[in-house]
């Protein structure tokens, strides 16, 4: 008897594997960025960010061959901030972002950051949630920050990422993204 060929796609993957990006990797990252970001970088940013910044740190997220994820941050001696952070809308609410800006936590430790800051609009709470999941705080609010539409910014910090209160938190959210 023939074997019937199983007409159902094979599930996908669950596990985001997380490179270094790389200049062939933009094109994918705009298509996210467009999609996310009512002021988009143009892929030149990134270019020059992968090609001229040594401060820089970016990394792409993949499900099997497809970039789902990007995120990046500067590390400057003690401190680092995010500069972009961005999951594709079809794989949101499967914890890439968080495996990402963990994956930026953890680059930030390893270069020898202690302190982790970013800004992010008033109205992204979904983006909020997250980083107070990893210990960030709200310390202060850059008004009309964003020019396409004069939004305000939150400035979150988290740290000290050394210290051992922060690295025992890192240890259970990364248990548990590993589950
Ligand atoms: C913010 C963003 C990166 C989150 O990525 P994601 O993969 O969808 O989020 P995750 O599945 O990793 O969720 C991690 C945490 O984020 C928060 N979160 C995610 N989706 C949420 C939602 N719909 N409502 C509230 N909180 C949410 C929760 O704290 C969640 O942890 P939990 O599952 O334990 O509750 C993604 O929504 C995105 O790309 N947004 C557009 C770009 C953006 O806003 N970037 C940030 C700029 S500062």
């Amino acid at each position: 008897m023939k074997m019937e060929l199983d007409p159902r796609p094979a599930p996908e993957p669950d596990r985001l594997s997380i490179a270094p990006m790389a200049s062939a990797d933009i094109s994918a990252v705009m298509r996210i960025e467009r999609a996310s970001f009512s002021t988009v970088w143009p892929s030149d940013a990134f270019f020059n960010e992968l090609s001229t910044n040594k401060l820089a740190h970016y990394f792409v997220g993949r499900i099997g061959d497809r970039i789902v994820a990007y995120g990046g941050i500067w590390v400057i001696l003690e401190d680092s901030h995010v500069t972009t952070l961005a999951v594709d809308p079809a794989c949101r609410g499967r914890h890439f972002g968080e495996v990402m800006l963990l994956r930026l936590v953890d680059e930030a430790l390893e270069r020898g950051a202690a302190w982790m800051t970013l800004e992010v609009r008033e109205s992204n709470t979904v983006a909020q949630q997250l980083y107070r999941k990893y210990g960030f705080t709200t310390v202060t609010m850059r008004r009309g920050y964003y020019s396409d539409d004069n939004e305000s910014a939150l400035v979150m910090w988290a740290g000290n990422l050394k210290s051992e209160l922060y690295r025992n938190r890192l240890g259970v959210l990364r248990a548990r993204c590993n589950r």
